[in-house]
């Protein structure tokens, strides 16, 4: 069962794709399609869509919602992205660097830009638990590292925060980005919509510095890949050339999502049985 209250290509798709080439099959419910919030919790949604599914993916706006979900379901969730995480990403993200540097252990990974969102979090975490040195590069005085991922981060390996693209990115043997604006709210008000506007054309101007580019990938190691966990916003956060030049795996990162996504369907089928 797959509930999802914000848009998505890669992460619904091959979730879908994973669980008929597992012999399963899925449903997708928009939460806009739902009685949710219009009379419904999200706790009893839970409590009726976990007596049908054998798992549930949920991509919510806020993390506490996923926890809600959980809380309140018989079946393993999948976090399928939230404000603060997308675990699944990060899993094909590391994945994907495994299969080009036989390794993750002391690799240096740069995460350029919005150094506190969803993916930055998630990679950071997962990268620094299989021992990649992280360092995160961007206008980290205003715009810092979650601590909260940050911190536990560092429990596992070296993570560095810096506003310096010179110092980041020197020796790094990855380049990674991801838009530094998250997806709005589906239904906007004009208010809301003017507000996002004048939000977009202010991280543009602290955050276009940081941009993943030619420039960016030659302060790095020479056998540098570059990558994106996509969609990918073309010359704001990312070049075209970078992006579809011969070292991205952002392709092979978005491939991954469906190998990944089995495994861990596969996964948790078996510990459900424990
Ligand atoms: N990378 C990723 O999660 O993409 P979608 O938003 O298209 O699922
Ligand atoms: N980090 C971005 C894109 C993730 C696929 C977001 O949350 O909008």
């Amino acid at each position: 069962m797959l509930l999802f209250e914000k848009p998505s290509l890669r992460t619904r798709v091959s979730l879908e794709t994973a669980a008929a080439q597992l012999g399963g099959h899925s449903i997708y419910l928009e939460t806009q399609m739902t009685h949710l919030g219009k009379g419904e919790s999200l706790a009893d949604m839970a409590k009726v869509l976990s007596s049908y599914a054998d798992f549930i993916a949920a991509r919510m706006f806020d993390q506490s919602q996923l926890v809600e979900i959980a809380d309140n379901s018989s079946v393993p969730v999948i976090n399928a992205l939230t404000d603060l995480e997308h675990p699944t990403q990060a899993l094909a993200d590391v994945y994907t660097i495994l299969q080009h540097h036989g390794r993750i252990k002391d690799l240096k990974i740069a995460y350029l830009g919005n150094v506190a969102n969803n993916t930055a979090n998630s990679l950071m975490l997962t990268a620094a638990k299989l021992g990649a040195e992280i360092a995160l590069v961007g206008p980290v005085k205003d715009y810092p590292p979650n601590s909260l991922y940050f911190n536990k981060a560092r429990e596992y390996s070296k993570v560095f925060a810096y506003d310096s693209l010179e110092e980041g990115l020197e020796d790094a043997d990855i380049l990674y980005t991801d838009t530094y604006l998250g997806m709005p709210a589906l239904v906007q008000s004009k208010e809301d919509a003017a507000r996002r506007e004048l939000e977009i054309e202010k991280r543009n101007k602290i955050f276009l510095p940081y941009q993943l580019n030619s420039k960016a990938m030659s302060m790095a190691a020479k056998t540098a890949l570059a990558m994106h966990c996509l969609p990918a916003h073309r010359g704001v956060e990312i070049t075209d050339d970078v992006l579809d030049g011969p070292r991205c795996i952002a392709w092979e990162q978005a491939a991954n999502r469906l190998l990944l996504n089995k495994a861990i369907l596969l996964y948790l089928s078996e510990v459900d049985k424990v």
